[in-house]
């Protein structure tokens, strides 16, 4: 396993302390059997001045949490929410009943959300994956990963407990790859890892004594050696959801968090190959982090990806050196949710459409511009669409688009206003309409469709863990129950998960809280899901949070970019025919 450069931290280190003036920072690594990591000897070192300092060994000593923090812990000023703020006392004896056993399995959820709770050097850090007793094979559930965490950061921050989103904000800064290789290549700095281990480790030259290192991986040592293109995008949307909630933007503003955005900017907004403003990437990419057939430019994707460059956009200090950078995220911002808007899009109406495409054009005016052939209209979408509603396809390449259902991907540009009003309304009536196979017995189908026989021969390469309707291919996973409560809150439909939220609750917790679930119905636990799956409780949490104080859901929203309506109204009105395009708006990518 490739453990993280010590030296990373200490310029970090460097990075942070020098804009201070203060830059006595030792070199040195530490090394433990011969690996390399991001290290803190917090139980017998302590800094009071908050400066890394070397002791003698040529290992950093990392003080306390405090060399990360540069304000006070934050009190719970807010006070948090109660967890059972939304229903009021009284009612039949039955309504008591059922409330007392809907509390019960939140307060068991807050159990079990702490349960899982994993420190460094004393300080929560993160959230372990997964907390099965039952389990015999551990794998990497015993890690944090960056994107399991989020709803646990985000049930915290509602909650008024800021510290441990804090921390793991800035200790996962400090994993941000600067110098990671893999088979001798390196990719490009800013990736943020996947999962990162704490690791208790005897330290070298000292047999009594231990410290705590971070061991991140960056998908060298993940199953399929999937790349995390989400978990930097994950990061930025937290970040900025702590200042939001917290009141606290000493951390946004703190020079290596800055930095840090940048780098995870630079990294996403780099030129490549690509001809389309959406980001290119591997299969297994996000959540679904294994073969899927969900190479190229995949929507939950692009919809991480707008939503943080907007994040961004509000977060980042105005500075001379960051005029280009700026430039081009608002340049992306725009030809991104043109193309995910215009080109992902389908309904009734937009099949047919697609259904009398002419095929071979070649032009600068093609309507076909992928070159999309009607007989790739599957069989089963003909019936599905609802003539009521709509939906964001997975894909689009060159002669492809991939008509699947996408949950995440489809929940959040509704959160992020990727996709317009009147799409997000349509993508909400879709899910009602299609509650039976979307929900059914426990929310939320990660996408729709399964993958049968040849097919699923062919795309997953035979996995027996994506079998049709089990895990990523057709599974149900409550985590999304979370992201789901945003959308319907944000679109002021919260009566949708509120109904989703009620099924779940039915036998979640008698369930020992799965991390999927099996089957078209989801009848089944999931034939190889872990029990007490942390991103499950932690995604109850947050959407019975977010139903009780429905303006919280602001912390994760990006509201409609004004520019972007002018832009686009603009556009439509100099050509009301559908050949829409960007000349009006110089814009450099082929939208
Ligand atoms: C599985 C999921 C991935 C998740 C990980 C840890 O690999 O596909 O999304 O982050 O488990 O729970």
């Amino acid at each position: 396993m490739q453990l993280l450069n010590c030296s990373r931290m200490l310029r970090n280190c460097r990075r942070v302390y020098s804009i201070q003036g203060i830059d006595g920072v030792s070199h040195g690594k530490t090394k433990i059997s011969g690996l390399e990591s991001v290290s803190c000897k917090g139980h017998q070192a302590e800094s009071v001045s908050g400066i890394t300092a070397e002791d003698g060994h040529g290992t950093i000593i990392a003080p306390k949490i405090k060399e990360f923090e540069m304000v006070e812990p934050m009190k719970h000023e807010k006070g948090g929410f109660a967890s059972n703020g939304k229903f009021a006392a009284g009612g039949t004896i039955n309504d008591t009943l059922g409330k007392a056993s809907v509390d019960s399995i939140e307060d068991e959820a807050w159990n079990l959300l702490r349960e899982s709770i994993v420190f460094y050097c004393g300080n929560p850090i993160g959230t372990i994956a997964a907390n099965d007793p039952s389990s015999s094979s551990i794998l990497n559930y015993d890690q944090v990963f960056i994107r399991d965490f989020i709803p646990s950061g985000i049930a915290f921050l509602l909650k008024g407990e800021y510290d441990i989103v804090r921390s793991f904000i800035l200790h996962t800064l400090q994993l941000q790859s600067w110098e990671k290789t893999m088979d001798c290549h390196s990719p490009g700095q800013g990736l943020m890892p996947a999962s990162f281990k704490v690791r208790t480790v005897p330290l070298d030259g000292d047999e009594s004594a231990t410290e705590d290192v971070l061991d991140p991986d960056f998908g060298e040592a993940a199953i399929g050696r999937v790349a995390p293109v989400d978990s930097g995008l994950w990061w930025i949307i937290l970040l900025r959801a702590y200042g939001k909630c917290s009141g606290d933007l000493s951390v946004q503003e703190r020079f290596d968090v800055q930095t840090g955005i940048k780098m995870i900017l630079k990294l996403c907004l780099a030129d490549g190959f690509d001809m389309f403003p959406t980001l290119l990437v591997t299969d297994g990419s996000c959540m679904i982090d294994r073969r899927m057939g969900i190479h190229g430019h995949p929507l939950e994707i692009q919809a991480l990806f707008y939503s943080a460059l907007l994040c961004a956009r509000e977060m980042l200090a105005p500075e001379d050196g960051s005029s280009d950078l700026i430039r081009a995220l608002n340049n992306r911002v725009v030809a991104l949710s043109f193309h995910i808007r215009e080109y992902y899009w389908i309904d009734m109406r937009k099949l047919n459409e697609i259904y009398r495409y002419k095929t071979e054009e070649y032009s600068y005016d093609a309507v076909n511009k992928f070159n999309i052939y009607p007989d790739q209209i599957p069989p089963w979408l003909v019936e599905w669409m609802p003539s009521k509603g709509g939906y964001l396809i997975g894909n689009l390449q060159p002669a492809h688009m991939d008509f699947r259902f996408f949950s995440l991907g489809n929940l959040w540009s509704v959160v992020s206003s990727l996709a317009t009003m009147d799409q997000s309304h349509a993508i909400l009536d879709l899910i009602e309409a299609k509650w039976s196979e979307l929900v059914a017995d426990m929310p939320f189908k990660i996408c729709y469709p399964a993958f049968e026989g040849q097919e699923w021969r062919i795309t997953t390469g035979s996995d027996p863990k994506n079998t049709p309707w089990s895990y990523h291919n057709g599974g149900s996973w409550p985590t999304l129950l979370w992201q789901l409560t945003v959308a319907c809150i944000k679109m002021n439909r919260p009566e949708i998960a509120e109904k989703a939220v009620k099924i779940a609750e039915k036998r979640i917790s008698r369930d020992k809280w799965p991390e999927y679930y099996d089957t078209k119905q989801a009848r089944f636990i999931g034939k190889q899901a872990r029990l007490f799956q942390t991103w499950s409780i932690a995604g109850y949490l947050v959407s019975k949070l977010l139903l009780a104080n429905p303006d919280a859901a602001n912390i994760l929203v990006n509201r409609e970019d004004s520019d972007l309506v002018s832009a686009f109204s603009s556009m439509l009105s100099a050509n009301p025919r559908r050949k829409r395009d960007w000349k009006g708006l110089k814009q450099k990518f082929i939208v």
